[in-house]
């Protein structure tokens, strides 16, 4: 059997964030695809060999997982230069989505073509996974995580790089040894509570009934922990993320200043950087944006408060609620001030926007990681199931 790599990815609406083996390669593309056709035009006579192909990721996608097989795909920002582009609807369900496996297939893809240890035919590469994933706990909860392991498992999946940077002509066939896929919010828990080896660090947490409010570029999911495990009934999804309130506020700037910021991640530069936060630079001369970014943050903070309030309510013997995804990032003056002028629950926030945003891919990566070391193990006598 060919040897798997080990490849923790999290499906986020907004951008996916994925670990590979022994920790040294990630990746993090934003969660947009558009329909393309063969031949993409190429600007510039060097662009396939001078460009990231991160920036031209273009594919076509084989597998009987998909509903719509056979077809051909922008991802990630060469997608955003479309204008039939698709992100994920909110209302929908991850796991039924093609958007999610085209994502996932793309990016296990771009790690399979840098290595050596894959076998290789021509420009075929045979890329063997045990992937670590995850699902929101409603999709759990309705048991449609069974169906997209299954999906995932029982295929050959192929990835065919067409007019991309660096790997234009290479296939991947992707195989998957294991898939397991974790709920959300569960996996926010491991990560807070324990190490690479799952061992426990935070003894003072384990035990404590937990909040865990993820917010998202498009929701918000909060999480209860009681006894070591979510408690389902009560864990709450809602389709309020940060994305539109940055998009907001470019168009505000666009509007009051004529100035067209290229992107969200530009908006999320200005409002969270050290230096000169909340300016921009207006034909030469510096401009403060705060009234603009205050109002319209302020006004998404007070509704993410409201949901806490609400979820804490319902759990009142709640001790602490952690604040996680890059929306808490964006969000943490702002929630942190209203919660010190109003209710004074006990919450905690990350430092490191970093941490915060991969916090999921982190959690699956410490499960898979935990799962392959204790299928290693020799079992005496070995059993089959
Ligand atoms: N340092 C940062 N780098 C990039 N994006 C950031 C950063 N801080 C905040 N953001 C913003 O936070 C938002 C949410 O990011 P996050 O990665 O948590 O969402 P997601 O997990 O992909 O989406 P969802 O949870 O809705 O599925 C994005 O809109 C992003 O622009
Ligand atoms: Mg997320």
């Amino acid at each position: 059997m060919n040897k798997s790599r080990v490849a923790a990815i999290d499906v986020g609406n907004d951008s996916i964030k994925a670990i590979f083996g022994e920790l040294e390669y990630e990746l993090n593309i934003p969660n947009i695809i558009a329909r393309d056709t063969e031949d993409r035009p190429v600007i510039g006579i060097e662009e396939l060999d001078s460009k990231n192909p991160l920036d031209g990721i273009h594919i076509k996608v084989h597998s009987p997982a998909l509903k719509d097989n056979n077809a051909i795909y922008r991802v990630g920002n060469l997608a955003t230069k479309t204008d039939n582009a698709t992100e994920l609807d909110p209302g929908s369900s991850k796991s039924e989505e093609d958007q999610t496996l085209i994502m996932l297939f793309a990016t296990l893809a771009l790690d399979a073509v840098k290595l050596d240890s894959f076998p290789k035919a021509k420009n075929v590469i045979d890329a063997t996974y045990t992937l670590g994933t995850g699902l929101p706990l409603r999709e759990v909860k309705e048991g449609k995580d069974a169906g997209y392991r299954s999906r995932l498992i029982g295929n050959v999946h192929q990835v065919e790089f067409l007019v991309t940077p660096k790997y234009q002509g290479l296939k991947v066939n992707l195989k998957f040894n294991e898939v397991k896929v974790y709920p959300e919010g569960f996996a926010a828990y491991i990560n807070l509570v324990m190490d690479n080896n799952l061992k426990i660090i935070n003894k003072d947490l384990i035990d404590k009934r937990i909040l865990i409010q993820d917010i998202g570029g498009l929701s918000t999911d909060i999480a209860v922990i009681k006894n070591r495990n979510v408690d389902d009934d009560k864990a709450q999804g809602f389709n309020l993320g940060v994305s539109e309130s940055l998009e907001a506020i470019r168009e505000e700037i666009r509007k009051k200043h004529g100035v067209e910021l290229d992107s969200r991640r530009d908006v999320v530069e200005i409002i969270t950087r050290k230096n000169d936060r909340n300016h921009i630079m207006v034909k030469g001369s510096r401009t403060s944006v705060h009234d603009i970014t205050d109002r319209i943050l302020l006004d998404l903070a007070k509704k993410q408060y409201r949901l806490l309030r609400n979820v804490w309510q319902k759990n009142s013997q709640t001790e602490i609620c952690y604040f996680v995804g890059g929306g808490s990032h964006v969000l943490k003056d702002y929630i942190k001030t209203l919660n010190n002028n109003l209710d004074g629950y006990n919450i905690e926030f990350f430092e490191d926007d970093k941490e915060s945003i991969w916090m999921m891919a982190n959690a699956y990566y410490k499960l898979i990681m935990d799962f392959v070391r204790k299928s290693e193990k020799p079992k005496e006598p070995v059993k089959t199931n």
